[in-house]
């Protein structure tokens, strides 16, 4: 395996099982083939390696060969056909009949051009309540999730059944993946990335998903004058994902005035875990970018 594909298989979380109910286990069997995306053109998920270290602790081995069962089990895949990518046009009804019978156009622009609703992806959107409400009050808009935690996405699954959304789908996959294979470039209005794990321990850095290559994939994939939006509760994080985005020459922090942040309230609606961070007291620091390619 080359030095390449190895640093690639680092990944930003560690699946743990968690507690599924009863209702999202049967939303992720019932909802799942309506408003699912990672069902198609998939091989099976290649072992998890943590090469930039060294060899893993026992600890940290019991958690990757815990992960890889997860993986098989959940069918988080990798996608391996160029062929793949998104087509938003027809996954949010116009001229795919095969899923509009199912979920109903948005009575929106043809196609992905001129006119076309904006489209805003979701990274790592945990339970989907934030990201729920922003589909809900905004159905100009399409949006995308992608989340692995089972639970979370049927969670999700029944807040879309419950609000009866047509501007919403999810991919249950590592983003990384998605982005790459998925995603064709400037077709994305704005990427979100809301309280991604820290990884605050410094041997663990190399986990965090903001570094320079997602910068550089995440600018790629912005249409010109998109936004990428992320926020964190840790300070040094805020600060290191402002030295990435600051070195990438196509995205120009958006934010007016001094400080390089924004304010989160005027922009989104609070997170499950950003809630429970102010609970314990920390901070927020968000971050808005603009493409400028
Ligand atoms: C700390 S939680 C925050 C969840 C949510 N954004 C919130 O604020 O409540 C981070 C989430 O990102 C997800 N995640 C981490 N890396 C990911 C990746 N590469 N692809 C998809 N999801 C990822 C984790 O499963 C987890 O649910």
């Amino acid at each position: 395996m080359s030095a390449e594909q190895q640093r690639r298989q680092i990944r930003s979380f560690v699946l743990r099982d968690g507690r599924i109910t009863v209702a999202q286990q049967t939303a992720l069997d019932r909802l799942w083939p309506i408003y699912g995306l990672n069902d198609h053109g998939l091989t099976q998920e290649k072992p998890v390696m943590d090469a930039a270290s060294g060899p893993l602790s026992p600890r940290e081995s019991r958690r990757e060969a815990e992960s890889l069962r997860l993986l098989e089990r959940v069918g988080v895949r990798e996608f391996n056909s160029r062929d793949k990518r998104l087509d938003a046009a027809a996954v949010f009804g116009h001229g795919n009949k095969g899923r509009s019978n199912l979920v109903p156009p948005l009575p929106l622009g043809e196609g992905r051009g001129e006119g076309a609703p904006a489209l805003i992806l979701e990274i790592g959107f945990g339970n989907g309540d934030s990201l729920l409400q922003q589909a809900a009050a905004t159905p100009e808009k399409n949006f995308i999730g992608i989340e692995v935690h089972r639970p979370g996405v049927g969670h999700c699954l029944l807040g879309i059944e419950r609000l009866a959304l047509t501007n919403l789908r999810l991919y249950r996959a590592d983003a990384i993946e998605v982005l790459e294979r998925c995603i064709p470039d400037q077709s994305l209005d704005g990427v979100q990335l809301f309280f991604p794990d820290p990884w605050p321990k410094s041997r663990h850095h190399k986990r965090r998903i903001v570094n320079a290559r997602f910068v550089e994939l995440v600018a790629r994939k912005l249409k010109p004058g998109g936004t990428f939006h992320a926020a964190t509760d840790w300070e040094n994080y805020a600060q290191h994902m402002l030295e990435v985005l600051n070195a990438c020459t196509s995205l120009v922090n958006a934010a007016e005035g001094e400080m390089p942040y924004v304010d989160s309230q005027a922009l989104r609606p609070a997170t499950k875990f950003e809630q429970r961070g102010q609970r314990l007291g920390h901070g927020v620091w968000d971050l808005l970018y603009r493409s400028v390619a």
